[in-house]
């Protein structure tokens, strides 16, 4: 038996749907919760106490995510440290597993670098012509699957991708970056090549969501999180098309093949703007994933009939309990609509967790959502 091999997949059933039911827009007893980047980045030891220390000594941050055993059990850390708190898990990868299989060198030292990025237009001939996401991906599959039996039930597993504007950025600056100067230099002086790149990452960003279902994906999250820096106007020219065919074509892969019509979250950050947000929801993803710089009922107003995720500012996390408790309450009364039930919100940071919060501090954020979002209480 090869531990990094597949298992099955009859999936052990489900303890906790509230997840999923919020996702669908219906009322729930109390705010589903988890928090992006839930795994590794804050907890001690970094990945996994017992084991960390000699794995990072001899494997890099994507051998990690490459090998399913390892990245099977970095997934389930926090929900076993948060049990019965933390009611979804995300498959520990990351976004830019998607350039690499398009061939291009990804390090991560420990921000990601790109010895190699796309200049110009002619360097998109260094990229691969056809992506076999099983060929090239095929380790999110198996660490997938094998988190889904890890999790025995527990909750449901989140599969991700990153949005094909957040990739392109990425691809082309070569790693972060304050401006984005050189990607949107790019949209702006090879509009029509940009799009064609844009829809090359599309079609592979659907693949590779569609495998994640397949191999036991309940939920799908597209993060795009440099989404922000293009005016409202520029996020509908580029940014959006190849979200829309994402949401079209994920949808009717999943009918084709028989999979589950899993939800669809789109965590657009900084993509604000009341047309943004209109525009967003009219892609048709099941949720809108929110920064904390924008207020829910306005969201309501932009975009109604969607289920809302968020958006705690992740740095009131270092601001001590009472600063976490005022937060939650305010949250929680900000989604709900008077003293009704929570109604189609998931509750969450409004960005990833950030490097040194206590872990304490992160299971009283859980607490106080708990308690805060109970139908019943008034926030
Ligand atoms: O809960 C989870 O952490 C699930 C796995 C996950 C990672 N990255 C692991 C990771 C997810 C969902 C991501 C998404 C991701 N990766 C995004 C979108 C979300 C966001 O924060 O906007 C982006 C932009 C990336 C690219 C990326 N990966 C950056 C900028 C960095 C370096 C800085 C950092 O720590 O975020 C990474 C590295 C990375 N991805 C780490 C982890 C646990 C840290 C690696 C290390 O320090 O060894």
């Amino acid at each position: 038996w090869n531990p990094e091999q597949p298992l099955g997949k009859f999936f052990p059933p489900m303890r906790n749907d509230l997840i999923l039911r919020a996702a669908r827009g219906e009322e729930t007893e109390r705010a589903p919760v988890w928090v992006m980047r839930q795994a590794g980045r804050y907890l001690p030891g970094k990945y996994c106490p017992h084991k960390f220390r000699a794995v990072r000594a001899e494997h890099d941050f994507f051998e990690i995510c490459r090998t399913p055993s390892l990245a099977c059990e970095i997934t389930l850390q926090p929900i076993r440290r948060y049990l019965g708190l933390v009611d979804a898990a995300i498959i520990f990868s990351d976004i830019l597993v998607v350039p690499q299989a398009m061939g291009m060198e990804v390090l991560m030292n420990p921000a990601p670098f790109f010895p190699a990025p796309l200049n110009t237009p002619a360097d998109i001939v260094r990229l691969r012509e056809h992506v076999d996401v099983h060929k090239e991906l095929g380790y999110v599959f198996a660490a997938i699957t094998r988190t889904r039996h890890g999790l025995r039930g527990e909750v449901p597993l989140i599969g991700f991708c990153g949005a094909p504007w957040t990739l392109f950025s990425y691809m082309i600056e070569g790693g972060g970056s304050k401006t984005l100067q050189k990607a949107k230099t790019w949209l702006f002086k090879y509009p029509q090549e940009s799009k064609a790149l844009l829809a090359r990452i599309a079609d592979i960003c659907v693949d590779f969501l569609v495998g994640q279902v397949d191999a036991g994906a309940q939920l799908l999250q597209v993060f795009d999180s440099w989404a922000g820096e293009l005016s409202p106007h520029d996020f509908t020219e580029f940014a959006l098309p190849p979200l829309q065919h994402i949401v079209i074509s994920v949808r009717a892969r999943l009918a084709e093949n028989h999979l589950p019509a899993v939800p669809l979250i789109l965590f657009a950050k900084g993509a604000n703007a009341p047309s943004s947000l209109a525009t967003a929801a009219a892609t048709g993803f099941d949720v809108l994933g929110l920064d904390w710089c924008v207020v829910p009922e306005d969201v309501r107003t932009a975009a109604p009939r969607r289920a809302l995720q968020g958006n705690l500012d992740p740095t009131r996390l270092y601001g001590g309990r009472e600063a976490i408790e005022n937060g939650v309450r305010h949250m929680c009364a900000a989604f709900r609509v008077g003293g009704r039930p929570p109604k189609g919100w998931i509750a969450n940071l409004g960005h990833g967790i950030t490097p040194g919060v206590d872990p304490d501090d992160l299971k009283w954020f859980f607490e106080c959502v708990h308690k805060y979002s109970a139908s019943g209480v008034m926030p």
